[in-house]
Order: structure tokens, then C-alpha cells, then sequence
């Protein structure tokens, strides 16, 4: 048996990645040796934007989301991709090492890539922390506080008699009476099995 439910029960926490160009949410992020040089990994899907930035820079910054964070930063950076929109526009940054740190998040790690590692799905990017701090002291966001409240968190709306399928996986939002035959989430390429309907 492998019943691959309970890998959701791997407890993660929420942030923003960035590097030059770009950016996206991301929880599958770990910190795998601390010492004087901690290293943190962090797993991006192969068809994000994000991984082929991070495969042409040097250095990503890691954005920590608190409680509080506002939902359409996680609706910009994690439901929508660079390719379509600049999801810089309307969100306040500060540059730490030419890398952008999000203004709305609990403190940032600037770490330099020292190690990749491709996987089926997605690259394991493996950096060397060189700078960090602190910016409040709000509690950091789960990834499991995520999926409990995403819909009030991301605001999903129904227009009147507009039907809506919510991805239960990340919380991409679909309107339409009904999903395509072959529907696949396209930010987290899961199947319609999936998704909820609200109307
Ligand atoms: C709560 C949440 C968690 C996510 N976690 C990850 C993750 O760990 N790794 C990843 O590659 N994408 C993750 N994503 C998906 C990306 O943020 C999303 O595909 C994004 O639109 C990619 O943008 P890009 O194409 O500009 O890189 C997550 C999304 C959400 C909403």
C-alpha cells in the first residue's frame, strides 16, 4: 500500500521564493544542516517559471508569511504565473543582495545555490544561508493553516449564478458550470477528482 495522503501531513510552512526576474509561494522548503553555514532546501516545480530563473541565478531569497499576510500575495505568487502577469506591480519589495524580499512577510533568508538536484516533478535547490533577519514578530503561517482557510484567506468569490471549482490542493479557483473532460489544475497539475465546487 501507499497511501500518499499522508504525505500532506508533513508539516510545512508558507513563503515567498524569489530571485531576480521573479518569484513564487512555495511550503516544501527545509533546512538541512545548521551549524556556522545552515543550508535550506527548497523543491520548485519544473514547469514554474521560478525554476528556470533559479536555474540562471545564483542566489534565491525565501520571504516568510505570518498570520496575518495579506491573501492576494498568495493569490499573486502562488496563482498566477510570471509568464502572464508581473506580479511585482503591486507589491512592496525591498532588495537585499539584488534579490527581492517581500515587505509583507515575518523575515527573509538570502541563500546562494550551492547544490541542485532534479527530481521526476520538481528541482531541489539546495542554498548556503548568507544573510537573514527578523522583521516582526507575527507567527508564521502553516502550510496547514493555508489549506483550512484558503477560501476565506484567497477571498473566493462566486459571481451570481457562476459556478466555481476550487483546486483542494492549492487553491486555484475555476468558473464554469463544469470542469473540462481532461481538466488539470495548471497551477499544481492535479486532476479534476481534485477539485470542490461552490456555487
Ligand atoms: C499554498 C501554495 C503552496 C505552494 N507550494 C509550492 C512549492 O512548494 N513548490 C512549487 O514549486 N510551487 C508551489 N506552489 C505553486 C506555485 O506558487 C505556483 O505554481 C506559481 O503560480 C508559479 O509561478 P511562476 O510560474 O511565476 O514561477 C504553491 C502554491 C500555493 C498556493
Amino acid at each position: 500500500m501507499k497511501n500518499k495522503k499522508i504525505t500532506r501531513s508533513i508539516t510545512q510552512g508558507m513563503y515567498v521564493l524569489t530571485t531576480n526576474g521573479g518569484g513564487c509561494v512555495v511550503d516544501a522548503v527545509s533546512q538541512i544542516s545548521s551549524g556556522d553555514n545552515p543550508l535550506i532546501s527548497v523543491a520548485v516545480m519544473k514547469n514554474n517559471y521560478t525554476n528556470a530563473l533559479l536555474h540562471e541565478n545564483t542566489t534565491f531569497a525565501l520571504s516568510v508569511l505570518g498570520m496575518n499576510v495579506d491573501g492576494d500575495l498568495i493569490s499573486t505568487f502562488g496563482l498566477s504565473s510570471m509568464r502572464d502577469v508581473d506580479k511585482f506591480s503591486n507589491v512592496d519589495t525591498f532588495d537585499v543582495m539584488g534579490i527581492p524580499v517581500i515587505k509583507d512577510s515575518i523575515g527573509y533568508m538570502i541563500c546562494e545555490i550551492v547544490e541542485k538536484q532534479e527530481n521526476e516533478t520538481h528541482t531541489l535547490f539546495i542554498g548556503k544561508l548568507v544573510e537573514a533577519d527578523v522583521i516582526n514578530e507575527d507567527k508564521p503561517m502553516s502550510y496547514g493553516y493555508y489549506q483550512e482557510h484558503k477560501e476565506e484567506l484567497l477571498k473566493t468569490k462566486t459571481e451570481k449564478g457562476e459556478t466555481a471549482w476550487i483546486c483542494t490542493v492549492c487553491g486555484y479557483v475555476y468558473y464554469g458550470e463544469e470542469l473540462p473532460e481532461d481538466f488539470k489544475c495548471p497551477i499544481c497539475q492535479v486532476g479534476k477528482e481534485l477539485f470542490k465546487k461552490k456555487e
